[in-house]
């Protein structure tokens, strides 16, 4: 299982050295001075220097972002923000390599999937291209008397605090950096300490394409002191943030002090069914890397996989077959299917878990361990499953974030259904079946935002998804998500 192939490490200049934080355009260093080193998650290793950012450094983006707000960018038209996406579209996707390579240095994540995002950053941009329109003037048909004319204005909210996880920067940024330069928002992007080096590259890349200054304004720094100032901040008008449930709190409570709009996506405990009518061919390995996909660090991840009692025996032995040809190891070898975990805080919490469902009773039908040897320091862990899981144990009721699978017996669609939804989140939802009618049934009775059926992980932008219950509210995608960077102005004339 471990990987033993030796590989290259290709260079970008862009690694090593101290970064700054980008503020009005110009890059800069934390007031404080202080720096902090972020880390390779598969070798350990510091890799490059990230200005620390505070309180201090937060005013000053904001202010930044709010003057580059009022300023000559206020004036561009729908037309002149879509060529400056276009212009972005293109440079993110020739600098691609490069930034792939990046994110897999600072996060993990095999170097073949983080190329395979070309793609999807590519159509994200794009749809946000086409979405630069949705400011201006509408007529909507009303009931008024003749003499009067009534029409809605749309003008963008302002100044949008951005706070992304380190699970998919290259991915989770764009949901920020999308819709503020489609309405004319500016922001503040706040990357996770962990992983914030493709945030930096991309901010220069939107300098390069003309984005003026202040428009994006990137700090980096810790949750507690930058995250929280960004969190609180009352020249702040919309919050879009993605992370852990517990921290999604504290920002709503940060928010109430200027009522600025908040929009969150937070964990997740998803569902993904197995009927006995499945074709295993494509359940097992669907459902197994709907689950062990970036090394289970995924908030959709289908980490509950309910598993018809009929079909228990034979789908067991044929996920763990699956699992025992997975590839753990150093994300640059082109032959790895799994990464590291982020951190060594991220590794303990994951065996943690493990140790925690032993204790509660599952049987720990594979993996479990950490993978050291050859792979060195970094932090490996094994695919693990977990069989005849009861969904009351904590191992199936809050969020591991690991390649940490818990399989669950069910009898019948109406007891899948009531397991599915006996949980606090409603983030995502998978369904194996060839059934037309037991998807159907199951796709309106999984109070989740995304069902997926007989496939998991699908994502178009002009859909988007968004969560039930404690995975957050707000849409991100679509054009609900373009719409939530406005606000909406009736205005009623009397042209008698
Ligand atoms: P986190 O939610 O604390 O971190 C996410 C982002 O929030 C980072 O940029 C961080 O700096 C920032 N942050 C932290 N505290 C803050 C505060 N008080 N105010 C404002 N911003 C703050 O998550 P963390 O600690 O990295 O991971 C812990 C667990 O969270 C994971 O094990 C996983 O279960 C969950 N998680 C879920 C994610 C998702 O996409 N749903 C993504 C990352 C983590
Ligand atoms: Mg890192």
């Amino acid at each position: 299982m471990n990987s033993t192939q030796k590989f290259d490490v290709p260079h970008s200049a862009f690694l090593g050295g101290s970064k700054r934080l980008l503020i009005g355009g110009k890059w800069q260093q934390a007031s404080s001075g202080k720096e902090f080193g972020t880390v390779n998650p598969a070798t350990g290793e510091v890799i490059a220097r990230l200005a620390q950012g505070d309180a201090t450094d937060v005013d000053r983006a904001v202010a930044a972002a709010r003057h580059a707000f009022e300023g000559e960018w206020s004036r561009w038209t729908p037309y002149e923000r879509q060529r400056l996406l276009m212009r972005v579209h293109d440079l993110i996707e020739k600098n691609f390599e490069e930034l792939a390579l990046i994110e897999t240095l600072d996060m993990g994540a095999p170097l073949t999937r983080t190329k395979a995002l070309k793609n999807w950053a590519s159509q994200v941009i794009l749809f946000y291209a086409s979405q630069t329109g949705a400011g201006g003037t509408s007529t909507p048909h009303h009931s008024l008397p003749g003499q009067f004319s009534a029409f809605k204005l749309k003008a963008p909210v302002g100044v949008v605090g951005g706070i992304i996880p380190w699970n998919a920067p290259l991915i989770s940024q764009w949901w920020i950096l999308g819709p503020t330069l489609a309405t004319g928002c500016t922001a503040v992007l706040k990357p996770a300490e962990d992983a914030s080096l493709t945030a930096l590259r991309v901010a220069e890349l939107l300098q390069e394409a003309g984005m003026p200054d202040g428009v994006v304004n990137v700090v980096t720094g810790f949750g507690r002191e930058a995250g929280s100032a960004l969190a609180a901040h009352p020249d702040v008008d919309r919050i879009a943030f993605t992370g852990s449930t517990e921290t999604g709190r504290k920002i709503v409570e940060a928010s109430a002090g200027n009522m600025k709009r908040v929009q969150l996506e937070l964990g997740g405990k998803s569902p993904d069914i197995v009927f006995a009518d499945a074709n295993l061919d494509i359940a097992v390995p669907g459902a197994a890397m709907a689950v062990y996909g970036n090394s289970g660090q995924i908030c959709t991840a289908g980490t509950r996989l309910l598993v018809q009692r009929s079909i228990q025996e034979e789908f067991l032995a044929r996920l763990e077959d699956f699992s025992s040809k997975l590839r753990v190891g150093n994300g640059l070898d082109p032959e790895v299917n799994l990464g590291p975990l982020i951190s060594r805080k991220q590794l303990d919490r994951v065996l943690q878990y493990v140790d925690i469902g032993s204790k509660e009773g599952a049987t720990l039908a594979s993996g479990g361990k950490r993978l050291g040897g050859e792979l060195g320091s970094g932090y490996f862990i094994e695919p693990t499953i977990f069989a005849s899981v009861n969904n009351e144990m904590r191992i199936a009721r809050e969020e591991i974030f690991g390649p940490v699978v818990s399989v669950i017996p069910f009898d019948d669609a109406e007891d899948a259904l009531r397991i599915a939804n006996d949980t606090d989140y409603g983030l995502a939802g998978g369904i194996w079946t060839q059934s037309v009618s037991t998807a159907h049934r199951m796709a309106q009775g999984i109070k989740a935002g995304t069902i997926w059926v007989n496939c998991y992980g699908a994502l178009d932008p002009s859909v988007g998804f968004g969560g039930f219950k404690m995975s957050g509210y707000g849409w991100k995608g679509g054009s609900e998500h373009v719409e939530s960077f406005l606000y909406q102005k009736a205005v009623y004339m009397n042209i008698a």
